[in-house]
């Protein structure tokens, strides 16, 4: 195993890219509904965008080009992953702003946004820390802003238990152009650090935090898009 930070994300982030070109987490179908439900609340409107754990911004980058940017601030605890985004949205207009930060605190810091993006990062938060998440994106939201979540879902009465084992098992047997190592690295990745919650402890967090559910879209039941609004 590597001890050099960079080496070690490069290595990461190649086998997270073999999992996006290869479709496993359905980031083409989410990816297309993202982008239509932001077009049908946004039209002929300039937006603020925040997009935490923004990663290498290259699943969100094809959808920023169809719309209208006013500012767009990516904000991840990776400086590698931030240079990768820097340059995978360089065709922006007005340049974008990178900021590297844990993105709760960046959420805290942020001006007012139209559009809170998170795409699979919240799943690393406890469940308390998701309802801060939610109370922190109501605060940040212009009226009628969205918050536009997408991530790994537990089903309704899974345990964190079954849900780890059963998502060890969907990469083990769907995941086949990774190799080996790279399918338990992944699973070991996850029983570590994924705590995904269930729609309806999402959508109670959410509520409580004074957002409203707009829509849900589920290209399978673990991997899935919720959109809020500020109410
Ligand atoms: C699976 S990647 C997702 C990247 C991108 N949003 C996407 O959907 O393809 C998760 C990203 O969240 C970042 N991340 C995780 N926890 C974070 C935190 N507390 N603050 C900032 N970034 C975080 C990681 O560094 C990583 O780049």
């Amino acid at each position: 195993m590597t001890t050099n930070p960079a080496i070690q994300f490069f290595h990461v982030w190649d086998t997270y890219a073999k999992v996006v070109s290869g479709d496993y987490m359905f980031h083409q179908e989410l990816g297309e509904a993202v982008s239509a439900v932001i077009r049908s609340r946004f039209v002929d409107q300039s937006i603020r965008i925040l997009d935490l754990g923004c990663g290498d911004a290259a699943t969100f980058a094809p959808i920023l080009q169809d719309l209208s940017i006013e500012s767009y601030l990516g904000v991840d605890l990776s400086a590698a992953a931030l240079t990768l985004a820097e340059k995978n949205l360089s065709f922006l207009k007005h340049p974008g702003e990178f900021q590297r930060a844990d993105f709760m605190r960046a959420l805290a810091d942020a001006p007012q946004q139209d559009v809170i993006y998170i795409s699979f990062a919240l799943h690393h938060l406890q469940t308390f820390e998701k309802a801060e998440f939610f109370h922190q994106a109501a605060q940040k939201l212009s009226p009628g802003g969205l918050v536009v979540f997408v991530d790994v879902v537990r089903e309704e009465g899974q345990d964190l238990e079954a849900y780890h084992r059963n998502y060890c098992d969907f990469v083990q047997t769907t995941m086949i152009t990774l190799n080996k190592e790279e399918r338990d690295a992944i699973c070991a990745h996850i029983s570590g650090n994924d705590y995904p919650d269930s729609h309806s402890v999402l959508c109670m967090h959410a509520k409580e935090a004074g957002l409203e559910l707009i829509s849900t879209s589920i290209p399978q039941k673990w991997h899935q898009l919720i959109v809020f609004q500020r109410s």
